[in-house]
């Protein structure tokens, strides 16, 4: 296993539509296992591919941290089937480091995916799973979590956007 550099905004790869997972072979497994070792590591709750340059449908989400291996889950080409109810809590991304805010999600989803062999599978998921799924899969879309915030928190967000770009410049 290695550890992966995690991609910083304004990295393009992270605004991406990510494509469909075709091939399940031993690319596949190393990248989700060198995956799942960077969010260990960062550490994270939750990791998705264009993170780590990789434009493919894949995300891993542990709320665990690596300490319940039954919490680790791996989903190869996600999709949300239905979405119940709502909440708000505060998120943060480790491609956006340093900033957090509140955010509305579906409080329960239905996911459906494909494991690293490429077997089907369902997985409902509520509250702080569902939340991590949901942010998960917008990352496979292109879409961070601040371009869900309005009004004034939308402005804060373009600040720190803005911010990092100057910092990403000098780099
Ligand atoms: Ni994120």
């Amino acid at each position: 296993m290695a550890l992966l550099p995690i991609r910083i905004y304004p990295d393009p790869v992270l605004r991406e539509k990510c494509a469909p997972v075709e091939t399940f072979d031993g690319e596949l497994r190393k990248l989700v296992d060198d995956m799942i070792q960077t969010m260990h590591t960062a550490p994270g709750v939750g990791l998705a591919a264009s993170q780590v340059g990789i434009d493919q449908r894949v995300c891993v989400v542990d709320l665990s941290v690596g300490e319940d291996p039954e919490a680790l889950h791996t989903l190869v080409n996600p999709e949300i089937l239905q979405r119940r109810g709502s909440a708000t809590d505060v998120e943060g991304c480790l491609s956006l480091p340093g900033f957090t805010d509140k955010v509305t999600r579906p409080f329960e989803i239905e996911v459906r995916a494909q494991d690293v062999d490429g077997n089907e599978f369902l997985l409902t998921a509520e509250d702080w799973l569902a939340r991590a799924i949901c942010h998960e899969l917008d990352h496979l879309d292109g879409v961070l979590f601040l371009d869900h915030l309005r009004g004034l928190r939308r402005e804060k967000a373009r600040r720190f956007l803005r911010r990092l770009e100057r910092e990403e410049a000098l780099v």
